[in-house]
């Protein structure tokens, strides 16, 4: 009887015992962090949907990348449309991230104006639009902000490059300038800064202008026409580029693809331009590389490299929280003054 009394305390003690251990790993895994059911259920992916103008230069497929890249690894879902150089397109484009109720819009305007009505759709869906690396002409309360480059300045710093350059000179200094496309903010703020700088002396003189969609094919193209009028009547071409009877002392040219295909007609018609200054924007590997050999004078940095700042914008606005208006990405010039060692590789 004894025995069993024994038995039955031993065992409630037991039992007492293992109550007690499974009580307080409850408590103490309950005091680590309490679990909510938002916190159970598998986490939402941010939909960003982005409206690229096309694939018209090196420059743009590094950008491109550089957003796709981007948004993989802040684990940001990216809807891409490439609207092919047409502005129906993105508005097309736009519409549908509405409808598919993204999170973000973002998009590259192809050119400044048309934008208004879009955004209000977008306004009134309730969705956040970041425009990249081009501006717009539109109610500043139509979208959260601007990402990309500063073009006003890109192009008071090709300008300063060829006011040093020239500043023993005293002659007049002839300017050829190929644009990119027209009506869009970044040819009319490079051309904005260029002539803001070289408007302050008088020697400088924009001979002529024209628009090269910023293109490498166009850039050739322009030069091919150039040099058609430049053959000598010994069937040679001349060395020195003219337009229209003038000489030409610089070469101004919006981008690098088009400066590029401008050399890739005087390659074609052994012609080494010796004399003429150019000048590019953009800074593809490509053209560093022909400024290293000469073949340039000065390249101004446009970077590409917008997607790791624009996630930054977009998880900002997704948290509730504003976001600066004005964003532009650093950028520097590089010039044949420069000790060329010191380049890092260029990425695109
Ligand atoms: O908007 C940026 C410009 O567009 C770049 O200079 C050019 O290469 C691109 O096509």
């Amino acid at each position: 009887m004894k025995e069993k009394a024994k038995k039955i305390r031993f065992l409630s003690i037991l039992i007492l015992l293992a109550a007690v251990i499974v009580l307080l790993v409850f408590v103490i895994t309950k005091s680590k962090k309490p679990v909510t059911l938002a916190e159970e259920e598998p986490t939402k992916k941010l939909i960003l949907g982005f409206s690229q103008i096309g694939s018209e230069s090196a420059w743009r497929t590094r950008n491109t990348q550089s957003i796709f890249d981007a948004a993989a690894e802040n684990d940001i879902q990216i809807i891409i449309h490439d609207a092919q150089q047409k502005q129906e397109n993105q508005l097309k484009a736009i519409r549908s991230f509405i409808v598919y109720q993204v999170d973000v819009i973002a998009f590259v305007p192809i050119v400044e104006d048309g934008w208004e009505n879009v955004l209000t759709e977008a306004k009134e869906a309730g969705i956040p639009v970041i425009v990249v690396d081009r501006q717009i002409n539109a109610d500043p309360s139509l979208y959260a902000g601007f990402l990309g480059e500063n073009g006003v300045e890109e192009g008071r710093r090709a300008a300063r490059f060829l006011q040093n350059k020239c500043r023993d000179k005293t002659d007049t200094v002839t300017i050829f300038e190929i644009s990119g496309t027209e009506n869009s903010s970044i040819v009319k703020d490079r051309a904005r800064g260029f002539r803001e700088i070289i408007d302050t002396d008088p020697k400088f003189k924009i001979i002529h202008t024209e628009n090269g969609d910023f293109l490498r094919s166009r850039g050739k193209e322009i030069c091919d026409v150039l040099l058609a009028s430049n053959v000598r009547e010994n069937g040679n071409t001349t060395n020195t580029l003219y337009y229209d009877g003038q000489k030409i002392d610089v070469v101004f040219s919006n981008n690098d693809s088009m400066t590029l295909g401008f050399l890739d007609s005087l390659e074609s018609h052994k012609v080494t331009a010796k004399g003429t200054i150019f000048i590019s924007i953009d800074a593809e590997q490509e053209s560093i590389d022909a400024l290293k050999s000469g073949k340039l004078n000065c390249v101004v940095e446009c970077n590409p490299n917008l997607g790791p700042t624009l996630m930054e914008l977009v998880k900002q606005i997704a948290e509730g929280k504003p976001i600066p208006f004005m964003t532009f990405n650093e950028e520097t010039v590089f010039t044949e003054n420069d000790d060329f060692s010191l380049y890092e590789p260029r990425g695109y």
